[in-house]
């Protein structure tokens, strides 16, 4: 068997929520609030990453993460390398392995977006660095706790609240999934039969104490809810845009679906949407829309997120 490396002293990978306690969730959320308040004055200790090197690497496309991950990094003291998943190769030229064991030797961190949940996992066990999911097929923890943070600053704290996903099962969904177990939410999903969660998902929440309700009819769904989650219909990987199309037609976020969630609900998308498909212009261009807070967000959780893989609070 091969030696796999692991964190020494106090840094920590951040690959998804689930491995998180509810007091870590709330930790990096507190941190994400201080440092978002003080990002024009930060605190001479803010500079946790002063002397470090973070690596970026991007098997997929990305604007929101990529930039606010690297704006990030500059203002906590470090600095960021990038490089795509094709530039270097990423699991053709060598093992997943063996750059992981490389780069622990060159950087402190690394950061990646790649669609294998599997090859994640392997790079952060071997690699002696934290290693951060900047989003795979199977999760993007770092978006939900920007969703988390935003949800929170419009509507106070959400433990006992109800969430509601319209659309199909992805990565986001998994991730808020867990984040409601951790955190004692109800989140309704809304999905057509064909794109729903998974069994093993579905088993996980129910032993995981989540409240998760499964309603394929999406005007049930949204009524009462605090909060509206779209996505796009068709994520990275997926390859069968046409069908995903068909199947989903019914359950856009439209002026109707608002008006049966309610005046009090607000709506929120990771970003980039596709307009007029799983959200019209009126709607995320609307008065419930917190889309650009969210997107915002994404740069302050992240600074958290940082934090916590290097054993620091910003206090
Ligand atoms: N929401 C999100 O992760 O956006 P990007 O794909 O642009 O990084
Ligand atoms: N579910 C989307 C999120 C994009 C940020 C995807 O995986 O493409």
């Amino acid at each position: 068997m091969a030696n796999t490396a692991s964190l020494s002293g106090n840094r920590r990978h951040f690959l998804d929520l689930c491995d998180l306690s509810a007091e870590e969730i709330r930790a990096i959320l507190a941190a994400a609030r201080r440092i978002k308040a003080r990002r024009r004055a930060p605190l001479p200790t803010d500079k946790i990453l002063a002397g470090k090197a973070i690596a970026m690497i991007f098997e997929q496309p990305s604007m929101r993460t990529r930039m606010s991950f690297d704006v990030g990094i500059r203002e906590l003291g470090g600095e960021s390398i990038m490089v795509t998943g094709k530039e270097i190769e990423l699991g053709e030229r060598e093992s997943i392995a063996d750059t992981a064991r490389v780069l622990s030797r060159y950087v402190d961190g690394i950061m990646i977006r790649i669609l294998s949940h599997g090859a994640l996992k392997e790079l952060a066990q071997y690699a002696s660095v934290p290693v951060i999911n900047g989003l795979t097929k199977t999760s993007h923890p770092c978006q939900v706790m920007a969703d988390l943070q935003t949800f929170e600053e419009h509507k106070g704290d959400i433990t006992g609240r109800t969430v509601t996903w319209v659309g199909d099962f992805n990565n986001v969904l998994r991730s808020w999934i867990e984040a409601a177990a951790k955190l004692k939410f109800t989140i309704r999903v809304s999905t057509p039969d064909e794109l729903a969660p998974p069994d093993e998902v579905v088993r996980w929440a129910k032993d995981n104490g989540a409240d998760l309700q499964q309603i394929r009819d999406p005007r049930a769904a949204v009524e009462g809810t605090d909060l509206v989650l779209a996505d796009a219909w068709v994520s990275m990987g997926d390859k069968d845009a046409k069908r995903r199309h068909n199947l989903l037609r019914p359950y856009q976020v439209n002026r109707d679906l608002m008006k049966a969630a309610g005046e009090k609900a607000i709506f929120m998308h990771c970003l980039p949407a596709k307009r007029g498909e799983e959200v019209t212009d009126e709607i995320l261009d609307g008065p419930q829309s917190v889309v650009f807070d969210e997107a915002e967000n994404r740069l302050h959780a992240q600074k958290a997120i940082l934090a916590y893989a290097y054993g620091e609070v910003l206090a």
